[in-house]
């Protein structure tokens, strides 16, 4: 058995505090205040309150770490600490229709002496199962106390993969299209749950095979991807690169199914 660090510890604190709060909005999902950030692009007070929850306990930790939010966008802090990345409700189209599938993510992205920034520690809780899937750079991927490891599958044909859609105003759908009708006659089947930070958490625990989508923004992926390559998986942009994150592109997967689905997406893109 292994126990996380100091940090994760403050990490998984600032989450089950802000949970209860979740929870209750949940559970009285049809008096939130809702509105539209863009086309089908929609936040509750239930993301910002968890958000202004997490914020407060992790300040309170670190005070002078900076924040990068989906909510609130960027909050600077010390330059030469690490900041926080966060995405309080993903899954937020599930939570407002009573779907019981969402999480917070928490990810902590450190300088490097490079010069670069590099996440080094996640977090993902999914407060209606209570389950907290969490990484350490070069410790491991673990849900709770069990270490995880990405599938084993290594023929397309065994294997399921998850994805997102691109929703009205967002992404590519013509993309999306051509990828989907390349890898659905491969695969054993597709699933699209609406959150990539539990999709991800999903192929680090062996659940999902493989997944793909674009357009996804850091705090949707940061925490996911970690997992991912502490479980032993491969994620990378859309070209097999290491840029996930700025080119807004994930495939995931074990080594075959992640270089089977990348020549896969790369023919549907030429
Ligand atoms: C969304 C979810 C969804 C993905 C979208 C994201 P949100 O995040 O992760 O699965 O397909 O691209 O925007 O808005 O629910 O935090
Ligand atoms: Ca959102
Ligand atoms: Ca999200
Ligand atoms: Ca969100």
């Amino acid at each position: 058995m292994v126990s996380h660090s100091g940090l994760l510890t403050v990490m998984e604190r600032a989450a089950r505090k802000a949970a209860p709060r979740l929870r209750r909005d949940f559970g009285e999902v049809e008096h939130l205040q809702v509105s539209r950030k863009g086309p089908a692009d929609f936040v509750s007070l239930a993301d910002k309150r968890c958000e202004d929850a997490l914020v407060a306990e992790l300040k309170n930790a670190r005070p002078d770490w900076g924040f990068l939010l989906e909510e609130g966008g960027e909050i600077k802090g010390d330059p030469t600490k690490p900041r926080w990345i966060i995405d309080p409700l993903d899954g937020t189209t599930n939570f407002l229709h009573g779907i019981p599938h969402f999480a917070i993510s928490i990810a902590v992205e450190e300088p490097m002496p490079n010069g670069k920034r590099e996440i080094t520690t996640g977090l993902i809780y999914q407060p209606i199962t209570d389950e907290s899937y969490w990484a350490e750079r070069s410790r491991g991927a673990w849900l709770h106390d069990r270490r995880l490891r990405v599938s084993a599958r290594r023929d397309l044909a065994d294997c399921l993969i998850a994805t997102g859609i691109p929703f009205l105003g967002h992404g590519d759908m013509a993309e999306w299209s051509r990828i989907f009708g390349a890898v659905a006659p491969s695969v054993a089947g597709i699933r699209r749950f609406g959150s990539a930070a539990l999709d991800l958490a999903h192929v680090a625990s062996g659940r999902y095979d493989g997944f793909w989508e674009s357009g996804l923004q850091p705090w949707d992926v940061a925490a996911g991807l970690l997992l991912v390559r502490e479980a032993g998986g491969f994620a990378t942009d859309f070209r097999g690169g290491d840029q996930p994150i700025e080119r807004r592109q994930v495939i995931a997967g074990n080594d075959a199914v992640h270089s089977k689905l990348h020549k896969i997406v790369a023919g549907a893109l030429r």
